[in-house]
Formats: structure tokens, sequence, C-alpha cells
């Protein structure tokens, strides 16, 4: 696990220098900062931060993203600090870096 960092860009808007006022933790998403609250999946910040298509499928090039919330679909799974992970079952955590390499 990487060691925790703040959040110090600002990306909500609400001029708090973080995101959501939740004390700035954030994930690094293809480079983007993407704050999460505690208790959050990588899933579940990611589809708040407007981030659905998580990746394609690879017959048809469609976009693919969390569907079930629960383990059962693989719709979700990406690269979240240099392993594949299903995100719906991942805690975010400070720091972690998801990388969604082949989204439409
Ligand atoms: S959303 Fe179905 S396994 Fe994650």
């Amino acid at each position: 696990m990487s060691e925790p960092t703040d959040c110090a860009r600002e990306v909500d808007g609400d001029g708090d220098g973080g995101g959501d006022g939740d004390g700035g933790a954030c994930l690094d998403v293809d480079g983007a900062r993407i704050p999460f609250r505690p208790g959050e999946t990588v899933a579940v910040a990611l589809l708040r931060a407007g981030i659905v298509a998580l990746r394609s499928s690879p017959a048809a090039g469609m976009p693919r993203g969390a569907f079930c919330f629960m383990g059962a679909c693989q719709e979700c799974v990406a690269m979240v600090d240099g392993e594949l992970r299903q995100t719906c079952l991942t805690p975010a955590a400070p720091a972690m870096t998801v990388t969604l390499t082949d989204r439409p």
C-alpha cells in the first residue's frame, strides 16, 4: 500500500482546496486525482466522479463498467496498484493508483 498523501488540488469547486470536504483523500486515476469518502469502494468513488466506463469489451469494444456492485459480474475489473481487482470490492485508500487502460 502506498503512503497516504493529501489531496491538495481543488476538484469539486467548493473552495476548500480538496475534494468533497471529506479530509482530502484521493485516488490517482490515470493521473487525475479523484476524491473518495471514508468507507467507499473504488467503484463508488469512480462513479461519483462520473467515470462509468472502466474498460471496453474485448469482442465489440463496447463500454463496460460496474454493474452488480457485489463481486458477481466482473464488469468492474481494473488495475489497482498494479493488480487486476474488482473495484466494487476494493476499499478506496489514499494514494491508491487506478489504471483504466482500455476505456472506449
Ligand atoms: S460490479 Fe460486478 S463484480 Fe464488481
